[in-house]
């Protein structure tokens, strides 16, 4: 990183071929902006805004190559533009990739030497702050997992394999008919909805990662034409679905990182008509620091005791709550993981499988007896 005048350069290179690597910066920066709560129209003239407020605009958008944005002054005072430019340049088979932001003094023109103040209280410490140990970890998590989010992941998500023997198991516990209607909470690439949907039932899918809901709808993407499937934005804890809609409800590898399990499990009993079925897969403590949860996920996921698990589900409004420590290893056979990985799910490896039921009558809910 180099700093001339009041210009900052970042520079470096990446392997990825310029039109790859432009694809992924822009989805990352229009993510990474949406969860700031700036809205960026990636698109030759678009305009960046918070709210109903423009706070910038594309002045350049070429694919493959460059994106500038004019940042604009202050409602107040003197303030200038600045100029926000991320370009590209092929090296080899990658990209040689340079970010810059020009004229930012400017902003701050009527008051000049507020700038040096102002990069050293707040540009240094954020930038310091984003790369400490626990915001990388947050960072890597929700990446990989809790968010999934960029190229990997979504290669991981079309094509989940050691996913396959928790799909197995919930499967065998969960038969489905085309009378079904099936709720999936935090369903990842969709490839579990993939395989439920052969049943004939019809089903949603919900996931807070816009990556994974349009990951979701691209692996179903002849169900979500037929309107077999809905896939939805949207969080555990306030699911974006009517009451009573579903005749089952299934959350796999996902209930561990969300921010209030009771609430979601609240929310899949509102979800679920009466007699609605339930089937949550996760993890117990025994799969921490094992390669289905290493660091720094690890530190990162709530994983539960089989009886927590149970009351958090009785809680939730749950009847007929039974929690099994399952035996992977013949799902792990029947799925088709390769020979040498097999220990891997030996005996439960830490694997838990909640089995409820909604009440038939609301006189059966734990809480109003
Ligand atoms: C480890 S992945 C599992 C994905 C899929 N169920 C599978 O087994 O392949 C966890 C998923 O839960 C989603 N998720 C995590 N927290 C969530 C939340 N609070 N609300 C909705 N989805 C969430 C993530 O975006 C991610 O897609």
């Amino acid at each position: 990183m180099e700093a001339r005048s009041s210009d900052l350069t970042i520079e470096f290179r990446s392997d990825r071929p310029p039109a790859d690597a432009f694809e992924a910066v822009v989805r990352e920066l229009e993510d990474g902006l949406h969860r700031a709560g700036v809205a960026f129209d990636a698109r030759p003239g678009g305009v960046v805004r918070v709210g109903a407020s423009p706070v910038g605009m594309v002045t350049a958008f070429e694919p493959g190559r460059e994106v500038t944005l004019r940042w604009y002054a202050m409602p107040w005072g003197e303030s200038k533009d600045a100029t926000v430019r991320f370009r590209l340049e092929p090296e080899g088979v990658g990209s040689r990739i340079l970010w810059s932001v020009s004229g930012w003094a400017g902003l701050f023109s009527e008051s000049p030497d507020a700038f040096p103040d102002w990069v050293a209280a707040e540009v240094i410490p954020s930038i310091l702050g984003r790369l400490l140990p626990e915001a990388v970890g947050d960072w890597f998590t929700d990446r990989r997992v809790r968010r999934p989010g960029g190229e990997e992941a979504r290669k991981v998500y079309r094509d989940p394999a050691f996913h396959w023997p928790n799909f197995l198991l919930i499967l065998d516990h969960l038969p489905l008919t085309a009378a079904d209607r099936l709720l999936e909470v935090g369903c990842g690439g969709g490839v579990f909805l993939r395989k439920a949907l052969e049943s004939g039932c019809r089903a949603t899918g919900v996931d807070h990662s816009p990556q994974m809901v349009s990951l979701a709808r691209e692996t179903n993407a002849s169900a979500v034409t037929a309107g077999q499937l809905e896939v939805l934005p949207g969080e555990a804890g306030q699911l974006p679905v009517e009451n009573a809609r579903y005749t089952c409800c299934v959350s796999t590898g996902a209930i561990g990182f969300f921010p209030d399990p009771l609430e979601a499990l609240t929310e899949m009993c509102r979800a679920l008509r009466p007699g609605g079925r339930l089937v949550v897969y996760a993890g117990t403590p025994a799969m921490k620091g094992t390669p289905a949860a290493p660091e720094p996920v690890a530190s990162r996921v709530r994983f539960f005791e089989a009886a927590e698990l149970a009351e958090l589900a009785r809680h939730a409004g749950f009847v007929e709550v039974r929690v099994e420590e399952p035996d992977m290893e013949p799902y792990a056979k029947k799925a088709g993981v390769p020979e040498e990985a097999l220990g891997l799910f030996r005996g439960s490896g830490g694997s838990l499988l909640l089995l409820a039921r909604k009440p038939v009558r609301p006189s059966d809910a734990p809480e109003s007896r």
